[in-house]
């Protein structure tokens, strides 16, 4: 059988491909540590999962759910922007229930793009940008996200050419993989350049709520005006730990929205209610699992950066995101030194090339697996790579710390 053109255009997808490595060598008897996946192992808080069984119990929601989602969720969408962000959004117009918010950001490219289209990705970025924009015969134009600028992409720098040729901008801040935030500011100056080139500009902001030190980071949408070019999506997966439920959400510009759910009545039929049921218990219930996570997530990352740095590697601090970005030590390639990484340690972590060109020279580290499986991590790669740190490389210099 031969598979469609686009299809050999996107290579394996990149966690899958991990999870498969993993398998070969669990089947050979190593005890895998897996540093990969963004995969929270904290659980789902109870009343959630309460609001679950609740919902499931009711034959109502065996049937079809609405298509754009249960009233009760949107509400609850638009309920919590106004808290959060204080910003307005019209739940029947602006916002659009999805199965995770990496169905949204696979299907966006479907409604917004004509064959031959471009998109502007940021490289290293989240892969689904590049592969749905590649699955809806649109072009991947990917837009540099380098260390010396903090991570954030210089929109001043797109070709114009390119930016005419475009018709969405991603953008995903607090950010994966690097770990980077984004001012408001940045938000205004993407939202001028989205208006000039008449772009939609589709903000992934499924980290908005892991964040530490007291960072709050924002929303595209607090952008006054935003709501004319801008959509923002959000997962439930990271906040809450649900990544299994699949449900997330989109809000903002209503014509976008619109084209996204159009697409969506034709491919899906919507997120089952018990979990919408569910959503809204998480939106509106109780929020302290919230900062008991983050305690939890914040003193790995410590751990982690501590021992990364007494190895003389050169992590970054990290504001937002449960993952490290690090550059790869001893000039190996990203692969090399991840293989390396796995074949003495059994330690899985991501090597950077997976998120683009720019995401060579850098792997990624996920702070989402039990203590004490981290601490053993911690333990072999300490055993492993240990050596006395260098000059300038050690724990607390600032040399050993890139800008963020
Ligand atoms: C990640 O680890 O980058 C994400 O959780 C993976 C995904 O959403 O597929």
């Amino acid at each position: 059988m031969q598979v469609a053109r686009r299809l050999e255009q996107i290579g394996a997808y990149l966690f899958a491909d991990l999870d498969r490595k993993q398998e070969e060598l669990q089947a050979k008897g190593v005890d895998v540590i897996n540093l990969g996946i963004g995969d929270p192992d904290l659980p789902t808080p109870a009343h959630i999962v309460d609001a679950l069984m609740e919902g499931a119990s009711d034959p109502r929601t065996h049937r079809y759910p609405p298509y754009s989602g249960t009233q009760a969720f949107k509400t609850a969408v638009a309920r919590w922007y106004g808290r959060r962000f204080g910003v307005t959004v019209d739940p029947d117009r602006e916002v659009l229930a999805l199965i995770g918010s990496k169905e949204g950001l696979a299907h966006l490219p479907w409604a917004i793009l004509n064959p031959g289209d471009g998109s502007l990705v940021p490289d290293p970025g989240y892969p689904v940008y590049r592969s749905a924009t590649i699955l809806a015969d649109g072009v991947p134009h990917p837009v540099p996200l380098l260390p010396e600028r903090g991570f954030l992409p210089e929109l001043g720098a797109v070709p114009a050419a390119v930016a005419r040729s475009a018709k969405i901008l991603f953008l995903n801040y607090p950010n994966n993989p690097t770990g980077a935030t984004a001012p408001r500011e940045f938000f205004d100056e993407a939202v001028q350049f989205a208006r000039k080139y008449d772009l939609i500009l589709a903000h992934d902001n499924s980290y908005s709520e892991i964040a530490y030190d007291g960072y709050r980071p924002p929303s595209v949408l607090q952008v006054p005006g935003a709501a004319d070019v801008a959509i923002e999506f959000h997962s439930l997966s990271k906040t809450y730990g649900m990544t299994g439920w699949r449900v997330g959400f989109v809000c903002g510009n209503a014509a976008a929205v619109g084209a996204l759910a159009k697409i969506k009545t034709n491919v899906d039929s919507g997120v089952f209610q018990a979990v919408q049921h569910a959503g809204v218990a998480a939106l509106e219930g109780p929020q302290d699992h919230l900062p008991q996570r983050l305690r939890i997530y914040q003193a790995r990352r410590d751990r982690v950066i501590r021992t990364l740095r007494s190895l003389g590697w050169q992590a970054a601090d990290l504001k937002a995101t449960f993952y490290v970005w690090l550059p790869v030590p001893g000039g190996m390639s990203s692969a090399q030194f991840a293989a390396t990484v796995l074949e003495k340690t059994g330690v899985v972590i991501t090597p950077g090339i997976g998120y683009g060109a720019r995401g060579e020279g850098y792997v990624r580290i996920s702070l989402t697996t039990p203590d004490d499986r981290l601490d053993e991590a911690l333990r072999r790669l300490t055993k492993a790579f240990g050596r006395v740190p260098q000059r300038g490389a050690a724990e607390g210099s600032p040399s050993a710390r890139p800008a963020r």
